[in-house]
């Protein structure tokens, strides 16, 4: 069987024939498709990138109709059960899963780097003290590329991976700073004796002269949301964070581009918009005639639905049981009720059936910050901290990928053309 498209232009009634190669052809081939010489070619034309693949990649996999993901070839109920963040960390970034040995050194690393410079601290209290918590971290990880102008030697490895160790390090470090300015309280500085996690809870929730010891459970519960979180393929942020890399900017730089288009209500502030939600409908007899604005159009259903996955996303299905874990410690969120509801309604509903709409990640995790102790606003944060991983692997994968060029795309220009400038007082 040829492993090629034969494709005939009516309009000229020439014939072509299209190499096949991974059940895709290469958007170029398609250039020597005209009508005249002189024509630019034929494109594609494909808003949103639906059916567009950008890269070739080796770190996630996804396959929406089943609903399975998986990291590196590993499903992602495994390593949510067995693994601890810091080893998907390494696995996202490395390809394999650590041996003993290396799992310690590399969590050594990262404790290594997890302190800021005073500077940055300054910088962040000089925010307002209601500035939202993505807008601090945005800019503040953006800061970073100042006290580490080196980080844009991006061609050199060992300069990447000294950026990336830094990164992982230092994020967590900055989220907790950004929630305890929201509460008006001092900066806790990271302590290296705890794991990736406790370390993150304890630099959030520690009073002065107090020994916060984070519940276990909790800190279980965010290392198991922190690995759900760490990777999606070729979502918004990722896609930003390879379009920043391929003009060669320094990764904090891209960070920050990342991460803001994560903050939208689309994607990461998702899980914020959920709350919202959940607590504006505020009890159960109310859920019908929210979904009836859902179906009319007026609202979306936040929380609900995904371009990739047409089935139960299998993250909320390990949310949802993670939820019932932090809620023995913290208590039952009151809004938990309101989303069971929702959801019942929305399987059995034929508008959210038909479009195969299902609960996404952003659903539950947001009743579980804020079983914890969480604002809202700390949600979106609370994803851009795994995600980081996601973006570095892509990030690093990206700047090895030898067919990579700058990320420019095509335009179909239907605007005007060729007109002559009209004077002012002609207008
Ligand atoms: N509530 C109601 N209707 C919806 C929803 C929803 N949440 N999502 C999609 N639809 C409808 C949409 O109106 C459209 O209907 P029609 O065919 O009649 O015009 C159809 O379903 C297809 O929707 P779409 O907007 O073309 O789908 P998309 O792939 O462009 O968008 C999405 C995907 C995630 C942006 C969208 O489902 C959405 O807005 N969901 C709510 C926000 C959300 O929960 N985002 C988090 C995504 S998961 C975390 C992450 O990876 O970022």
């Amino acid at each position: 069987m040829p492993e090629t498209l034969t494709v005939t232009d009516n309009r000229t009634g020439k014939t072509f024939e299209i190499p096949v190669t991974n059940d895709t052809i290469r958007a170029l081939d398609l250039r020597q498709i005209k009508v005249k010489d002189d024509d630019f070619g034929m494109m594609t034309y494909d808003p949103g990138y639906t059916n567009t693949s950008s890269c070739i990649s080796r770190v996630t996999y996804i396959d929406g109709e089943k609903g399975i993901l998986e990291y590196r070839g590993y499903p992602i109920e495994q390593l949510a059960e067995k693994s601890s963040f810091m080893e998907v960390a390494y696995l996202l970034l490395n390809g394999e899963l650590p041996k003993k040995a290396e799992l310690s050194g590399w969590e050594e690393e990262i404790h290594h780097h997890t302190v800021v410079h005073e500077n940055i601290k300054r910088q962040m209290e000089s925010f307002r003290y209601d500035a939202h918590p993505m807008g601090m971290i945005i800019s503040t990880v953006a800061a970073l590329s100042t006290f580490y102008p080196e980080a844009k030697n991006v061609r050199c490895a060992e300069n990447r991976r000294l950026q990336i160790k830094r990164l992982i390090a230092k994020v967590p470090t900055i989220a907790a700073f950004t929630f305890r300015h929201s509460q008006g309280h001092p900066y806790v500085y990271p302590n290296n004796k705890l794991s990736y996690t406790e370390n993150f809870l304890t630099m959030m929730f520690r009073m002065v002269g107090n020994d916060y010891e984070p519940n276990p459970a909790i800190v279980k519960a965010l290392d198991v949301l922190f690995t759900l979180h760490a990777d999606h393929e070729q979502n918004c942020s990722a896609s930003v964070m390879r379009a920043i890399g391929s003009s060669e900017a320094d990764p904090y730089s891209a960070w920050a581009g990342a991460a803001a288009a994560l903050y939208g209500p689309l994607h990461g502030g998702a899980n914020e918009a959920v709350l919202r939600m959940l607590s504006e409908i505020g009890d159960v007899s109310k859920v019908p005639e929210y979904m009836k604005k859902c179906k009319n159009g007026e609202l979306r259903l936040m929380g609900f639905g995904h371009r990739v996955y047409k089935n139960y996303d299998p993250r909320a299905r390990i949310i949802k049981k993670c939820a019932d874990d932090v809620f023995e410690v913290t208590g039952r969120n009151p809004l938990l009720d309101v989303a069971l509801e929702l959801e019942r309604i929305a399987l059995e509903d034929e508008y959210f059936v038909k479009r195969k709409l299902y609960p996404n990640v952003d659903f539950y995790s947001g009743l579980i910050y804020q079983a914890i102790g969480l604002p809202v606003t700390m949600f979106p944060v609370l994803f851009a901290i795994p995600r980081t991983i996601g973006w570095l692997a892509q990030w690093a994968e990206s700047l090895e990928d030898k067919e990579q060029r700058i990320q420019r795309p095509r335009q179909v220009f239907l605007g005007e053309r060729e007109r002559d400038y009209v004077p002012m007082e002609q207008r």
